[in-house]
């Protein structure tokens, strides 16, 4: 029982592990026993995420590229992924965007970059890293929702919404047919998170105030907040749980 939440042994692949949340979902893991692969585009960022993962947890770890806009890539990197380590048993698609634009202006370009990351690329991710785990009979999958992925937002995020709620139905209806597989999918909704993208929030205390007072809990999230659900999700301690969403919002979708 004590170990319902060891993943000694275990192939964690962590989408978008190059900073942010995908960066402490990476050391979680690991801190947890997993084996980490980190990856997405920018080659030297992931190598140090990989190099701390190794040097602070004692996991192996390694980076690899991916754009998961690309279904030729993706495959790539399951290629690589199962060279090197021999399967995955863990894939967080911890990669994501936001473009604001006005909803009355919204350059469609910038609707379809996001859609493409957001969207597009959670379902690649799922459909490539999916197959391995159908052949295992067994895989964990945790997908990066948020809490404007069951509230609508103002302030130019119609589209980052839109992706957000897709993310949820996505995750429920793989959840369902990929069940036969026991395969278990599932993600986490954070509210505001401090990351280098929100950091200038941080910085702006009239602005951080208006993002605290409607958390509960009256504190802005850090990426390390995300690790307990991240740990659950992944381990056997969560085996009779699919298709749902964790939110780590400091009570904000409580009411
Ligand atoms: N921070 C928040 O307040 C917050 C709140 C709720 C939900 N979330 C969600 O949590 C996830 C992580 O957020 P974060 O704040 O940590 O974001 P972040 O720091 O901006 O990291 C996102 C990562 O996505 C990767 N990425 C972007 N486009 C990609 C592509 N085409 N192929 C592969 N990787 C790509 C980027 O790496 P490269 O540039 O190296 O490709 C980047 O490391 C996202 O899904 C976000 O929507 C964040």
């Amino acid at each position: 029982m004590e170990d319902l939440f060891r993943l000694d042994n275990q192939v964690a692949v962590v989408i978008g592990g190059a900073g942010g949340i995908g960066e402490a979902i990476a050391m979680g893991l690991g801190q947890y026993g997993a084996k980490i692969v980190v990856a997405s585009r920018s080659i030297e960022a992931l190598k140090k995420v990989a190099e701390r993962v190794g040097s602070e947890t004692g996991v192996e770890s390694a980076a690899f590229t991916v754009d998961v806009t690309n279904e030729a890539s993706m495959d790539q990197l399951v290629k690589q992924v199962t060279d090197r380590f021999g399967t995955v048993d863990i894939l967080v698609n911890a990669m994501g965007l936001n473009i604001k634009r006005d909803a009355l202006e919204y350059p469609m370009e910038d609707w379809e970059r996001i859609f493409d990351v957001n969207v597009k690329g959670t379902m690649i991710a799922c459909k490539y890293f999916g197959r391995v785990m159908r052949n295992n009979m067994q895989g964990k999958i945790i997908n990066l929702s948020s809490v404007r992925g069951i509230r609508g937002y103002g302030g130019g995020n119609s589209a980052y919404c839109g992706t957000k709620g897709a993310v949820e139905l996505i995750t429920k209806s793989l959840a369902i047919e990929l069940s036969g597989y026991k395969i278990r999918v599932n993600a986490v909704g954070p509210a505001l998170i401090i990351t280098p993208g929100t950091f200038h929030i941080q910085e702006n205390p009239k602005l951080a105030e208006k993002y605290r007072s409607v958390i509960p809990l009256n504190k802005l999230g850090v990426p390390e907040d995300l690790v307990g659900a991240a740990v659950f999700l992944a381990s056997e301690a969560s085996n009779f749980v699919t298709g749902q969403t964790i939110y780590v919002d400091g009570g904000l979708t409580a009411s």
